[in-house]
């Protein structure tokens, strides 16, 4: 018997993966698996039944937990950022992968599938993970080359009934960290999309005229309390994302290169993201040095390259995580930020490691004078002054 393994979200493209795979590849038993990474409970709920309609066998496999812990924090310490996108999409696939061939192993399939297309970053992350195992890898989308129009036909056909959202003329990707909205009448950058797709945040113009204080503690790099109280990553997560959500924080309309070069126009929602990176980087600010900061940029930007193309077993994204890790020994601290239509603002922020403390001000200023800066102005802007003089001759 000949097993193949999808990875199943419940939307139309995977769906028509199922009969497909049976169809025009000759598989004789498909195990869909749904991988919750915190999507809404309702999308897992109706994911989970169409897959039992369609499939053989199906499992549904919890990894929000591991997608906070191993995913998220990670991206929180090297404020994970591409070109202004927070990547929810971006790290959630190589740990549904990573699920997806753990259920291979455990059912003794012989091949591993997905429902991208070829014209976009996902293929190449559930790939990354697949093409480093034994399995065949299958991509109907990309392989047979389909239209959406074709999908709805054939999916009725097969009895595979669409629902409201999948006649949508957008798609939308959601997880714990974000939301993406992407396709049809939105790809056209000038075009303004309609308010109806955003879901998690209220239009900053009309969000509460009171701006709500919140403080986000860190420990080590990682988010561990909220307004004076521990809190667990997952729910963390999603109380900031509905407090921020409210206030109309999070919201992103850009243009993305994709790893494959096309440029494209991206809507994203992500409150908790926005809030936890800023205050995690406000914190850095205060507890790193200038040469750190400074450099750290530059790996924060490698490592959030090699994030968003799914390049997770790259040794150079070990070693930028190396470094960063060694870098949030310090960060240990709290800041309070102001959410205020569509605005999350670091107010006040402490530290037992900040790098500035009064007392030692105060005490170093006993040692230095002010005139002792003197000597450090004339050198200032030497080379400057050089040429200008050498060119003046
Ligand atoms: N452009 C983003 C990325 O490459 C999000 C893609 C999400 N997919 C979707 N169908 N909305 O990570």
């Amino acid at each position: 018997m000949e097993k193949v393994v999808l990875a199943y979200s419940g939307g139309l493209d995977t769906s028509v993966c199922v009969p497909l795979l049976r169809e025009r590849y000759g598989f004789d038993h498909i195990v869909t698996v749904v991988v919750d990474v915190g999507q809404p409970e309702s999308e897992i709920g109706s994911a989970e039944t169409r897959a039992r309609a369609i499939s053989d066998e199906h499992v549904t496999i919890d990894a929000t937990d591991e997608f906070v812990t191993d995913y998220i924090f990670p991206l929180i310490k090297a404020n994970g950022c591409y070109e202004g996108y927070v990547m929810g999409t971006a790290i959630a696939r190589p740990l549904i992968a990573k699920k997806v061939v753990e259920v291979a192993d455990e059912v003794g399939a012989t091949a591993l599938a997905h429902g991208c297309t070829g014209k976009g970053n996902d293929q190449l992350r559930f790939e990354a993970v697949f093409r480093a195992t034994k399995y065949r890898v299958i991509a109907p989308m990309r392989e047979l080359e389909l239209t959406r129009d074709w999908e709805i036909k054939y999916a009725e056909e097969k009895g595979i009934p669409t629902t409201v959202s999948e006649r949508r003329p957008w798609s939308v990707d959601e997880n714990l960290w974000s939301r993406s909205i992407e396709g049809g009448r939105l790809e056209d950058p000038s075009f303004t999309p309609p308010e109806e797709i955003y879901e998690w945040t209220t239009p900053p113009l009309r969000a509460p005229d009171e701006p709500e204080t919140i403080e986000v503690m860190f420990e080590r790099g990682v988010p561990v309390g909220l307004n004076g109280e521990e809190i667990d990553g997952v729910t963390l997560i999603t109380e900031l994302n509905a407090t921020g959500g409210k206030h109309g924080v999070g919201r992103t309309d850009m243009m993305e290169d994709r790893v494959l070069g096309l440029k494209a126009r991206e809507n994203y929602e992500h409150p908790a993201a926005t809030i936890l990176l800023r205050a995690h980087a406000d914190l850095e600010r205060l507890v790193l040095t200038r040469a750190e900061l400074q450099f750290k940029r530059i790996v924060d930007d490698r490592w959030s390259e090699l994030a968003y193309m799914g390049l997770m077993d790259e040794p150079l994204y070990r070693d930028l995580n190396a470094f960063i890790e060694k870098t949030q020994e310090r960060v240990t601290g709290s800041v309070k930020l102001q959410l205020y239509k569509g605005s999350a603002t670091p107010i006040a922020r402490e530290s037992p490691n900040a790098l500035y403390r009064e007392e030692l001000v105060s005490f170093e200023s006993s040692a230095l004078h002010q005139r002792d800066a003197e000597g450090f102005s004339k050198y200032h802007g030497f080379q400057a002054r050089m040429q200008k003089k050498i060119m003046e001759r």
